[in-house]
């Protein structure tokens, strides 16, 4: 889908239920409306103006705008623009908002604070001013994307609705505003408007530079002689990962709740860095050993299942013919450039009140969601080789 941003022409009246969704170009926000068209919603979704096409995530979702009674629909907006979020909000009449967009990414947020706090933060403060303003506090019920990054310096394991927040990152305070106001509008005017404080989730169109993509897709290339080394932060940080599928349809299920409430969602295990890193390379078959401290610790082939590559990659594979995985080849390092300036060591979920209240359940355990992310990186990247074999050259991002 490109270019199909077309607010003019909306679906006509309908007895079916209407979503708006901020953020719908991101992981979460093309989970959700896929979710959401499943269920018969008609979806309209937030894009931003970009100078190259940024639809990638919901391409397949398209609909041509020339067609009537359209069920998704795009509109182009702005989280830091009150007056764009207003006229959105006052045309489409949801039934749902989903405040998902975002600036998501913790480290940049160091680098752009201010813009952090307007577009996470005072965001979040617009489409609840707008719902008031526009008088459709009975008829719009909110979801707001809150983070266990509020958690931050956690001051208990795990993590649930009443441990007190520490954020540690322009884009946890950002957030944290976020929440409160969130409960706020709820308390001062009986609002329908809940937050969800997701733990990490993750996918295969997850954003490349998360910890996660970064490693299944470096894990990819290295097994398919693409890349030679990966290069991450702090290994030992320790995350709550679940599937990003899992989690859109708890978005879906808190606001279909009976009041409106918060809720953690997670899976309650968590996993170092290093861990997911030997896990990625095990599903191509090779088995790390990590060696050194701090700055010199580094991954190294141990050694290697050519049976498990060779079928992972559809070609014989032994150690003639694949000498970039030589046992003792050093593939992973740390580069102190992806520090944080104040790091979050441990998050770790305890889901058992959305659980219990609302039956949350996950189909994915973090095994399956490795192999969902390996399967799909190493198709993608495929195509490089094919590229490089056919004499054209092949970009390296550094992530
Ligand atoms: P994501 O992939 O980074 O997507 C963020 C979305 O927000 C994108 O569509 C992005 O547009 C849009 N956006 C960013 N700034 C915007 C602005 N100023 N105006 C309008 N749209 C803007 O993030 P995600 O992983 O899907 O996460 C969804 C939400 O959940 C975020 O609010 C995130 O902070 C929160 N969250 C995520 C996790 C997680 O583990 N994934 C956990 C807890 C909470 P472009 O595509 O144009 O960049
Ligand atoms: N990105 C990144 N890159 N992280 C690294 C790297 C690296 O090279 N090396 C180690 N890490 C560590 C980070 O220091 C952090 O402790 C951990 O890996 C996870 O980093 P990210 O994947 O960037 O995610 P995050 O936990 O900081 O934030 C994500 O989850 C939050 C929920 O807890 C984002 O999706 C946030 O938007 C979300 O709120």
């Amino acid at each position: 889908m490109k270019n199909n941003h077309n607010s003019s022409r909306l679906a006509p009246s309908t007895s079916k239920r209407i979503a708006l969704i901020t953020g719908v170009t991101g992981q979460d926000g093309s989970y959700l409306a896929e979710f959401l068209l499943k269920k018969d919603y008609i979806v309209h979704g937030i894009v931003r103006r970009s100078s190259l096409f940024n639809t990638d995530r919901i391409d397949h979702l398209y609909q041509d705008p020339h067609v009537e009674n359209r069920n998704f629909i795009l509109h182009y907006g702005d989280m830091t623009d009150s007056m764009n979020l207003t006229k959105i909000i006052q045309e489409v009449q949801p039934d749902e908002i989903y405040n998902l967009a975002a600036m998501s990414h913790v480290h940049v947020s160091f680098e752009t604070p201010e813009y952090v706090a307007n577009a996470d933060g005072i965001g979040a403060l617009r489409i609840l001013e707008a719902v008031r303003f526009l008088g459709l506090t009975e008829k719009t019920k909110i979801y707001q994307a809150s983070t266990s990054e509020l958690y931050g310096k956690v001051q208990e394991i795990p993590q649930s609705e009443t441990t007190p927040f520490y954020p540690r990152s322009p884009y946890a305070v950002a957030k944290m505003y976020a929440y409160w106001i969130t409960v706020n509008y709820r308390e001062a005017y009986g609002m329908f408007a809940c937050n969800g404080t997701l733990f990490n989730h993750e996918s295969p169109v997850r954003g490349e530079t998360f910890v996660t993509r970064k490693i299944t897709r470096a894990a990819s290339k290295i097994a398919l002689g693409l890349q030679d080394k990966l290069y991450l932060g702090n290994l030992d940080a320790k995350r709550d990962w679940g599937h990003a599928k899992d989690y859109v349809k708890m978005m879906w299920m808190i606001l279909q709740a009976p009041k409106p409430e918060d809720w953690v969602i997670a899976t309650g295990k968590t996993t170092p860095v290093r861990e997911f890193v030997k896990m990625a390379f095990e599903y191509v078959g090779v088995n790390l050993r990590f060696e050194g401290k701090g700055v010199d610790e580094v991954g190294i082939i141990e050694s290697v299942k050519w049976d498990v590559l060779s079928a992972k990659l559809g070609k014989e594979c032994n150690e003639h013919n694949t000498t970039h995985l030589a046992p003792n080849t050093i593939v992973v390092s740390v580069d102190p450039r992806y520090f944080r300036p104040t790091e979050v060591d441990i998050l770790m979920g305890d889901p058992s009140k959305a659980e219990k209240k609302l039956g949350w359940n996950r189909e994915y355990e973090l095994k399956d969601l490795v192999e969902d992310m390996m399967k799909s990186d190493l198709k993608l990247m495929s195509k490089d080789v094919y590229l490089k074999e056919g004499g054209y050259q092949t970009m390296s991002y550094y992530e």
